[in-house]
């Protein structure tokens, strides 16, 4: 048994991305290894709130690298955005013992974790994961991957159909206020356009481009929409592109779907690098760092570099995607 003091937290927070249990699994064998004993809270901020910890053995890990979702479950906590339920969530660290504490989730629970390491002195460290991949400072957040490739699967198949019947598309994938997910499916599913929220929208270059496509005999077109500040915007686009040129013009929010899944193995190993520097980086003394891969290499940056500003789109791709969709 190992004293109270070597003791850490795991939790997983907001929304749910493939590749947080790869992680977990990856934080406890490795801290397990440092004779670091491991407890896992219940339902992100909410469960910490109430202290619902649950202990992480070695073998309470296994077997689910390849599983999606989280073995902890999550939750997008209002109670934890107040003062006082930060304090209720520290007294429950403190009870068992606990001074540090692993995030894994997007800019609001690592926004939530530095007002816990600022306001009650617990040491945090971020492991970013969320298919949004919006987090400044690293090239890749967990999830991400296998999100475009679920994305990408369910287009293919779209457009089997799309081709068979001449039928016109308007796609509709998740981001938030960000256009990643959306670029990077376009991309590769070969898609005729794409509107992204860091873009003014310009239906006319899409009517344009839809246009010239079917007078140059094309069958099925895809049209992607990044859902912005909340879904449902693809149901206008197609509307108006159907009564602009006069032909059947489907729709499809792929939502939560883009979720779920099992990991893909470049989430599940990143999932095990993060999993691993973020042990290290809190057994050696750190706090509000994130872990982030930068042109390969695993590194670390202060939250509040992190969590200054969105990850920037590639204009090249965009330029690439309008060239190459003719
Ligand atoms: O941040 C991840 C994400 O899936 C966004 O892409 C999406 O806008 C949001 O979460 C949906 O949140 P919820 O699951 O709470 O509806």
């Amino acid at each position: 048994m190992t004293q109270s003091q070597d003791r850490i937290a795991v939790l997983t927070s907001g929304g749910d991305a493939p590749g947080m249990n790869a992680c977990l699994r990856s934080i406890v064998r490795v801290a397990y290894a440092h004779h670091v004993e491991v407890l896992g809270v219940r339902h992100g901020y909410e469960g910490l709130i109430q202290g619902n910890f649950v202990p992480l053995s070695l073998r309470s890990v296994g077997n689910i690298i390849q599983r999606g979702g989280t073995l902890l479950g999550s939750s997008r906590s209002r109670a934890f955005l107040t003062k006082e339920g930060r304090k209720k969530a520290y007294e429950s660290l403190k009870l068992m013992g606990i001074k540090k504490l692993i995030v894994l989730g997007g800019d609001g629970s690592l926004r939530g974790a530095a007002k816990l390491s600022d306001e009650f002195g617990v040491s945090v460290i971020g492991v970013p994961c969320t298919i949004d991949n919006d987090l400044a400072g690293t090239d890749f957040s967990i999830g991400f991957d296998s999100a475009v490739r679920t994305a990408v699967e369910c287009i293919d198949k779209i457009r089997d159909t799309a081709d068979s019947h001449g039928r016109i598309f308007v796609i509709e994938v998740m981001g938030k206020n960000t256009g990643h997910i959306a670029i990077e499916t376009a991309l590769a599913v070969g898609a005729e356009f794409v509107f992204i929220p860091e873009k003014k929208d310009q239906p006319e270059a899409m009517f344009r481009k839809i246009k010239s496509g079917l007078a140059r005999g094309k069958t099925g077109s895809i049209v992607i929409v990044a859902e912005g500040k909340k879904p449902g915007k693809s149901l206008k686009i197609a509307e108006s592109l159907g009564r602009k040129i006069q032909r059947e013009v489907r729709t499809l929010i792929l939502g939560h779907l883009q979720r779920g899944g099992s990991p893909s193995p470049v989430d599940r190993n990143l999932a095990s690098e993060f999993g691993a520097l973020a042990v290290n980086l809190i057994l050696s003394g750190k706090t509000k760092k994130m872990t982030i891969v930068r042109c390969g290499r695993m590194e670390s940056i202060d939250f509040s570099k992190a969590l200054k500003g969105k990850q920037k789109l590639s204009n090249e791709k965009l330029k690439l995607l309008d060239r190459l969709s003719v």
